[in-house]
């Protein structure tokens, strides 16, 4: 279970984040939702140690993660795969996996493992392991992104708004994959926008507002009122 408790960020003198609770259990796949602004991107920077919490903690099965540094947070089994992808489009589509596979320093038949049950569910990477990330499409791009991730072995996988400009039959075989994820047990985090999206994948869903927390709602909550979604969203 990801704990997040009464958690504030700020950048330079500008707060951004102000006492925001959240958990995240294994096996369940929780929404973050809020419009643009509301801080969602900074929430995943802080999770993953790349923005330093101002107060509050974040709790990993009773690890506390939010005082690592930010090479220590795939050790951690908590993988990030960003927004806007950020690969290195100059690497090769197969050391892009690496990158992953490197950050915990998987060797030997443990590497081979990895490596193999990444591509596994993406077959596609497999055909282009040789091309380089920057030549591939954005839905061919959106897989490596969250091969990369996923070859840390994660526990926590935070996914924020995988589906941005991607086609529909792409944004459904990444949701397929994150079904994959929760159906292995991994605590997912998923940053979304999109209400269908939402309500098909969410087993809760975290509102937020200017950083704070706005209302939290489960999958029963969220079937009952979809319009919930549109309301808190202003859209
Ligand atoms: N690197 C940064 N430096 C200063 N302010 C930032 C930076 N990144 C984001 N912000 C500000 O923090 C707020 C939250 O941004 P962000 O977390 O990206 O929101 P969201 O992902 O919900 O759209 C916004 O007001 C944004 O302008
Ligand atoms: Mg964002």
């Amino acid at each position: 279970m990801l704990d997040i408790q009464g958690v504030s960020a700020s950048y330079g003198k500008v707060q951004v984040l102000y006492d925001l609770n959240i958990t995240a259990a294994a096996g369940e796949i929780t929404c973050v939702l809020g419009r643009n602004g509301a801080g969602k991107s900074t929430l995943m920077r802080v999770i993953m140690g790349l923005l330093p919490t101002t107060s509050g903690a974040i709790n990993l099965n009773d690890t506390c993660v939010s005082i690592l540094p930010p090479h220590d947070t795939p050790k951690h089994r908590i993988a990030l795969v960003p927004q806007g992808r950020r690969l290195f489009p100059e690497l090769t589509v197969g050391e892009n996996i690496e990158v992953g596979l490197m950050a915990r320093s998987f060797k030997g038949k443990k590497r081979l493992e990895m490596r193999e049950k990444v591509l596994e569910l993406f077959p596609r990477l497999r055909e282009r392991l040789k091309q380089q990330a920057g030549t591939l499409s954005g839905g061919e791009q959106q897989m490596l992104a969250t091969a990369r991730a996923l070859a840390i072995d994660p526990a926590v996988l935070l996914l924020d708004e995988p589906g941005e400009g991607l086609q529909p039959s792409v944004v459904e075989q990444i949701q397929d994959v994150i079904r994959t994820m929760r159906a292995q047990g991994l605590a997912v985090v998923l940053v979304e926008q999109r209400v269908d999206a939402i309500l098909s994948l969410a087993d809760k869903a975290v509102f937020i507002e200017n950083g704070r927390n706005l209302e939290t709602l489960t999958q029963a909550e969220l079937a009952a009122d979809p319009g919930v979604i549109r309301r808190n969203l202003g859209v």
